[in-house]
């Protein structure tokens, strides 16, 4: 039966090739993001898109309408939307610490807040029971990614979903995080990475390559299958092993 999957984050890298892995499938899907324009072009067959920062507490509110209108149910919920801050605005002033205190807020905004007041939005509409609740942390929230913030705003999804996972295990919904390592062909990075910088996470891996989207979106999927329903409170990682370090 097809399923209605609210993806955050879903216009482009990670996101968008787990809605294009959900579409496939015959899944209802719900592309969230900032930029209305790369919604609408991102080409997953069937798709709604809503533009919306959700960092922002009315734009949320405008997201769950949506959902109760179009949707009704969510059946996963998958959390996408995220960034270590380098392609937002920057502090205008010169002051240190301000940069300091600007810097920690981007990253727990983009990565937490993001995800939190989207789950506690539309909690009431996951289908219960069978619900899927996913989050996309990051290896950085287990070695660091050379920031502080990024990575503690990353961690700090993990007892997220625990305590989530407790609440939503006695209505039959999962909830579970995928950490992935360096992955290619996202915005993440905005328009390259450093070269340097490539090879040496892509020397962190025994599989001795960069991670695609459509790593990550497989794990995605597997997560919400019907087979992984015993599977919650977990983080996942899909990082070819470079989180142990070599
Ligand atoms: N690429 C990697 O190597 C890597 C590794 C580990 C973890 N991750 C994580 O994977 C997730 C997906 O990232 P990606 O690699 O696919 O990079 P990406 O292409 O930059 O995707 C991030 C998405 O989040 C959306 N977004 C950011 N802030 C938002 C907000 N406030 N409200 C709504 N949407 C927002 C962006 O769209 P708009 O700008 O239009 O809002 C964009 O579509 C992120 O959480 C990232 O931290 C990535």
């Amino acid at each position: 039966m097809a399923r209605n999957v609210v993806i955050s984050g879903g216009g482009t890298g990670i996101g968008l090739a787990a809605a294009q892995v959900f579409a496939a499938e015959g899944d209802r899907v719900l592309l969230l993001g900032r930029r209305a324009g790369v919604l609408e072009k991102a080409g997953v067959p069937g798709a709604l898109t809503y533009a919306a920062d959700l960092g922002d507490v009315d734009a949320v509110r405008g997201v769950v309408g949506f959902v109760e209108r179009e949707l009704g149910t969510v059946d996963v919920l998958i959390h996408g939307a995220g960034g270590n801050g380098q392609l937002e605005p920057g502090v205008t002033s010169g002051d240190a610490l301000a940069a300091v205190a600007h810097h920690w807020t981007v990253n727990f905004r983009l990565n937490l807040l993001t995800a939190a007041l989207l789950t506690e939005g539309v909690k009431d509409r996951l289908a219960s029971p069978g619900g899927r609740v996913l989050f996309v942390s990051s290896i950085a929230a287990y070695r660091g990614s050379g920031s502080g913030a990024y990575g503690a705003a990353k961690a700090g999804l993990h007892p997220y979903a625990h305590d989530l996972a407790r609440e939503l295990g006695p209505r039959g919904i999962t909830v579970n995080v995928v950490a992935p390592g360096y992955v290619e062909d996202t915005e993440f990075f905005g328009a390259a990475i450093d070269p340097a910088r490539r090879e040496r996470l892509v020397g962190d891996t025994v599989t001795g390559r960069a991670g695609t989207p459509g790593d990550v979106a497989a794990t995605l999927h597997w997560l919400a299958s019907v087979g992984a329903g015993h599977v919650t409170s977990q983080v996942v990682q899909v990082n070819g092993g470079a989180e142990r370090g070599h």
